[in-house]
């Protein structure tokens, strides 16, 4: 059979955020794919891109005082990073901030339009007047049409589920600056599905492309009515491509996201003197895509029916994944369950979880569950215990003779395991791991009574011996290579160590079939460690610290934006600007009433030593003066003296709220000492 042609993706990441163990699941269950794949000896390449685009990057770098391109650059070399250290290989990592990526949206733009595809109409959406943009559904809060839940999003409701559109919301408040938003008309542009009802019904039906569940899901869910109108422009600001022949608006972000995979193609095309037409219009090349259960709808329906307006290959499988949950649970900062990858890799060898989840994922959409104790038992009872055991027991007695010249009699074990190649093969290519691995340990199982009955360590002690030794080791070391190779898409660093044990680089599935003879043997490299408990209950720890909950979770504390919509953000100012303010801890020694004024009180500070201050503060309302006596406050200590009608103020002390009864003193913690400068 001649190699197959294959281009897999997995979903690309958002720019706006780090790699988590939820998305570790899907770039894993990709790169094994792509591993068996190349290991098999077909021509495979795995495409992956940070996605850049929309309201959240140009938001966060808005906030950051940085430009898009500058926080796109730096959290892609941190993807590529984390990526990298779990042994995710891909052929190209690109951006959909590209010059590729515009060029194919143009052209994939040019075919919607000529097949009178686009139409346009206005649509109303919430603008925040304040922060002079449009708001998504995720930057609006109100109360709950519904069940009147105060502080929820504007698409759905946390506490009774309801969903709506964020005009429903009662009270809605921008999430970017507290303002209340206005209701504003403008131009959008729309890809009229329905006109590709007729293609989609047969694409997703036609029991090639997607699991038998996904295929039912959108039958029952969406192909039973006419699709609804893909609204893909967005009015300025918007971080993204301006649409060409609509100034002023820019392709939503889920236009080019996907677009983006034929982008990253394009680039590996440049680097390796390939033509993209042979990975993306010829029939032959199959495309896979990996993603998520939550992006379904994009990639079965929109995504097919771009690329057959546009004249690119069709998905030949979109696999579907479930989601992550620890330990039973929805990923939870509180729980230290939202597990950063950099946070794993400063506790954890990658190869545990990739391991773990090859065992558990199943060919199916169901959820896939983390739980802890079950990773350590199966890492240290399969991977320690079994695989890496039959090379530990072994290798170091024939580091100096080497492998035998003809394969002993091993009683049938390497054959029975060559010809469950097969069996293991299958469960890889059908994403069934769970299978591979539960038949890579039955191996595992029988080849481990061969060296505890031979015990290689009690020939070791004999050296009348020495032939024997070296026929157990030389088999025992073939069957720990035997299930290497298997698992070699799941642990290729452990695939590696083995090929520089025996002095044989492991590179095709084929090895597994014939016994490697006469080879010298390289001193015994430790390959890996036991899981040890304490090193998950410290990765837990840190993981509750180190990020902050999910967006989609729900709030711990129902804080209104009734400050930010009382007093708005202040333009951004530069660390300079804020040192301009000397702010200074300053105990107040003295507080005393004004007779003559409704507000104040006159409070003499003190700085340390001698110096001190006399300020008149709008306090009288919420203070008596003998509670503040001894007490520290926060003062700022350079302000211009204000000659006022009851005496010189020469400062001011901070506090926070509207005035009058509500006026809050800003305190330090304990410790502080007067006269400390407040960075
Ligand atoms: O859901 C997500 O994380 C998206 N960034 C996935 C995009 S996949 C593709 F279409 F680009
Ligand atoms: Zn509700």
């Amino acid at each position: 059979m001649s190699p197959r042609r294959i281009l897999v993706t997995a979903a690309l990441p958002y720019a706006n955020g780090p790699i988590h163990i939820g998305h570790l699941l899907e770039y894993i269950q990709t790169d094994i794919w792509v591993r068996f794949q190349k290991l098999v000896g077909n021509r495979c390449l795995y495409i992956c891109a940070d996605d850049t685009h929309g309201t959240a990057i140009m938001i966060r770098a808005r906030q950051e005082g940085r430009s898009e391109t500058e926080l796109i650059d730096q959290m892609s070399q941190a993807h590529q990073r984390d990526f990298g250290a779990f042994q995710i290989q891909f052929d190209n990592y690109g951006s959909t901030n590209s010059p590729e990526n515009y060029a194919l949206c143009k052209e994939f733009w040019a075919a919607l339009r000529a097949q009178g595809l686009i139409a346009q109409r206005d649509v109303s959406q919430l603008f925040d007047p304040q922060a002079g943009t449009f708001l998504a559904d995720r930057f609006v809060k109100g109360s709950c049409p519904k069940c009147q839940a105060q502080n929820q999003y504007g698409d759905n409701c946390d506490k009774c589920g309801a969903t709506y559109s964020p005009t429903d919301l009662i009270d809605p408040l921008s999430t970017l600056s507290g303002a209340r938003p206005e209701l504003r008309s403008s131009m959008h542009l729309f890809v009229e599905l329905e006109k590709l009802h007729p293609f989609l019904q047969q694409w997703t039906q036609s029991g090639d492309h997607l699991q038998p569940e996904v295929a039912n899901y959108l039958k029952g869910h969406f192909l039973g009515e006419p699709l609804r109108d893909w609204d893909i422009s967005r009015p300025t600001p918007y971080f993204g491509f301006e649409i060409p022949d609509a100034p002023g608006n820019y392709w939503y972000v889920w236009f080019d996201a996907p677009i983006g995979y034929i982008a990253s193609t394009a680039q590996w095309c440049q680097r390796t003197g390939d033509r993209l037409e042979t990975w993306w219009n010829d029939p032959h090349t199959e495309i896979h895509h990996f993603i998520g259960k939550d992006i379904t709808y994009f990639h079965t329906l929109f995504w097919p029916g771009m690329l057959k307006s546009a004249g690119f290959n069709l998905p030949t499988k979109v696999h579907i994944h479930g989601f992550l949950t620890v330990g039973a649970e929805k990923m939870s900062k509180s729980k230290g369950t939202f597990i950063k990858a950099e946070t794993y890799l400063a506790h954890l060898d990658p190869a545990y979880l990739r391991y773990y989840f090859a065992s558990k994922l199943g060919p199916r959409v169901d959820d896939l569950d983390l739980n802890t104790d079950e990773l350590v038992a199966k890492v240290n009872a399969d991977l320690v215990g079994k695989v890496v055991n039959l090379a530990s027991r072994s290798a170091r007695f024939v580091e100096s003779i080497g492998l035998a010249p003809n394969y002993p009699d091993d009683g049938g074990l390497f054959v029975r395991a060559a010809q469950a190649g097969t069996a293991v093969s299958d469960a890889y290519e059908s994403c069934d791991y769970a299978k591979a691995m539960r038949l890579i340990m039955e191996l595992a199982d029988q080849a481990n009574p061969y060296v505890e009955n031979s015990q290689p360590w009690v020939l070791a002690k004999d050296p009348t011996k020495r032939d024997e030794l070296q026929a157990v080791c030389t088999v025992a070391l073939n069957l720990f290579r035997q299930l290497v190779v298997y698992l070699a898409p799941v642990l290729p660093k452990l695939a590696e160590q083995c090929g520089r044990l025996l002095n044989e680089p492991i590179t095709n599935w084929q090895q597994s079939q014939q016994p490697l003879l006469g080879t010298k043997v390289s001193a015994f490299e430790h390959m890996l460690q036991r899981v040890k408990q304490e090193d998950i209950t410290a990765m837990i720890e840190n993981s509750k610290d180190s990020v902050s909950e999910p967006a989609t979770s729900s709030p711990q504390w129902n804080d209104t934006a009734e400050g930010l919509t009382a007093e708005p953000l202040a333009e951004i100012c530069t660390i300079d600007d804020f040192a301009k303010v000397d702010l200074r801890v300053a105990r107040v020694i003295a507080a005393e009433q004004v007779p003559e004024a409704r507000k104040l009180l006159k409070l003499t500070l003190s700085l340390g030593g001698d110096v001190q201050k006399t300020v008149f503060a709008g306090i009288k309302a919420a203070y008596q003066p003998d509670q503040l006596v001894g007490r520290l406050v926060v003062c700022v200590a350079n302000l211009a003296p204000r000659q006022m009608k009851f005496g010189l103020s020469e400062g001011m002390v901070t506090a926070a709220g509207p005035g009058g009864e509500e006026v809050f003193l800003l305190g330090v913690d304990t410790g502080a000492k007067p006269g400390q400068r407040v960075h």
